[in-house]
């Protein structure tokens, strides 16, 4: 299979092709025996904003209830916090031009990325705010080893400002959702929710900032859960 022929594959299309890179006869496996330092996996996180989920992360992984490394913060945006925080925590931090697209990462700037990422030797790939749509060649560099976070309970209020699509519809409970990133736009295997409940007060502000104190909760969570699943695979045969 070639990245061009990705963009057909759901979830469970996503599953085989990420056996496939871990079966031992394929050399991809020693490429993911790269991805880890000691016996920590190693994360590339990709964000275009102010990078509080990304905080959240690194601050689970300094106190010890996170095993893993932030290996590297890559960001569409030149000037995001994401990338000052980063810094701040002395993890290298880049920004990529998108160039020519905007909403898409693809041509050019996704090469170079996935580049930064082997460089960086990154074994997992964390997208906190990416506000790129991800394309088939990064999906399959690494199938399965994408995961997002997003402010509703999917699959209800896929899509941009999700808070403000709850609100809209007046629903009572929303929350966030931890999820795999496959080829559509929000619809990869969920691994973790959590709600919150909509006040009859809430403003889209009140009830964003409320989600993403969960957010902060979940994702570490969730991430633990994964790198058990990449652990456990590893050198199994498929
Ligand atoms: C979060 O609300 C997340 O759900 C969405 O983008 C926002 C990123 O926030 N995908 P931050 O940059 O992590 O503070």
């Amino acid at each position: 299979m070639n990245p061009d022929e990705i963009s057909g594959l759901d979830s469970k299309g996503m599953e085989a092709l990420e056996k496939q890179y871990l079966h031992p006869a394929n050399q991809d496996v020693n490429y993911i025996a790269m991805s880890l330092t000691g016996d920590k996996i190693n994360i590339g996180v990709l964000g275009s904003g102010k990078g509080s989920n990304f905080q959240a992360i690194a601050g689970a992984i300094q106190a010890g209830k996170l095993n893993a490394r932030i290996a590297c913060v890559l960001s569409n945006v030149p000037d995001a916090l994401i990338l000052e925080r980063a810094r701040a925590l002395e993890i290298p931090a880049e920004y990529i031009d998108p160039a020519p697209f905007k909403t898409k990462l693809d041509g050019e700037a996704e090469l170079k990325l996935i580049d930064r990422l082997h460089h960086y030797g990154a074994g997992l790939i964390v997208l906190a705010g990416f506000m790129m749509i991800i394309k088939q060649r990064l999906l399959y560099a690494y199938a399965r080893r994408i995961v997002n976070i997003h402010p509703s309970l999917l699959p209800a209020f896929p899509g941009l400002e999700a808070w403000k699509q709850a609100l809209n519809a007046g629903t009572k409970t929303t929350g966030c959702t931890v999820h795999y990133v496959d080829q559509g736009m929000d619809t990869g295997a969920i691994i973790l929710q959590r709600k919150v409940e909509v006040k009859p007060d809430d403003t889209p502000e009140s009830l964003h900032a409320r989600i993403q104190q969960q957010e902060h909760i979940a994702y570490p969570a969730a991430l633990e859960l994964v790198i058990k699943r990449i652990k456990g695979n590893m050198g199994k045969e498929s």
